[in-house]
């Protein structure tokens, strides 16, 4: 079936099979290698993705359901997102492969709720698995990225 999707803005159309999970598509039909994955099961986090702004687990997401809909992968936050800055700021990997679901996860915290407390972060955070458990350090760098991001706003 053809699908046609925004991803990190831009306007993209292919074709695939419907049942074929958005993590796949990304991956292996659009070029788009940040999301990684863990379980298959939607019990991991690390393939996380924006699906319309939400955080959504695109190893469970069929392709299908996403036509017409706006799509954020780690590439699409440009390296300048107060999140990222705040990883490098506070060196949070440690091997690094849950962190881009950290990330995406964390951006779209932010995005609802732009001042957290450590406990909202927590929530908010839940559910995104790190075997290395660099958990104190993602929790510090939330709150530094929204620091950053506030800091940012009163810039402009
Ligand atoms: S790979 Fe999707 S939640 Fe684990
Ligand atoms: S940094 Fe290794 S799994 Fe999270």
């Amino acid at each position: 079936m053809k699908i046609e999707c925004q991803i990190n803005g831009e306007a993209r159309s292919f074709e695939a099979d419907p049942e074929m999970p958005l993590l796949w598509a990304l991956r292996d039909l659009l070029g788009l290698p940040g999301a990684k994955y863990g379980c298959g099961i939607s019990a991991c986090g690390t393939c996380t993705v924006h699906l319309d702004g939400a955080p959504v687990r695109s190893c469970v997401v069929p392709v299908a359901t996403v036509a017409g809909k706006r799509i954020t992968t780690i590439e699409g936050l440009g390296g300048e997102h107060p999140v990222q800055q705040a990883w490098i700021e506070l060196q949070v990997p440690q091997c690094g492969y849950c962190q881009c679901g950290q990330v995406m996860q964390a951006a779209a915290l932010l995005a609802r709720n732009p001042s957290p407390s450590r406990e909202q972060v927590r929530e908010g955070m839940t559910g995104v698995l790190c075997r290395c458990g660099t958990y104190p350090r993602i929790e510090a760098a939330v709150l530094r990225a929204a620091e950053l991001s506030r800091a940012k706003e009163s810039q402009s």
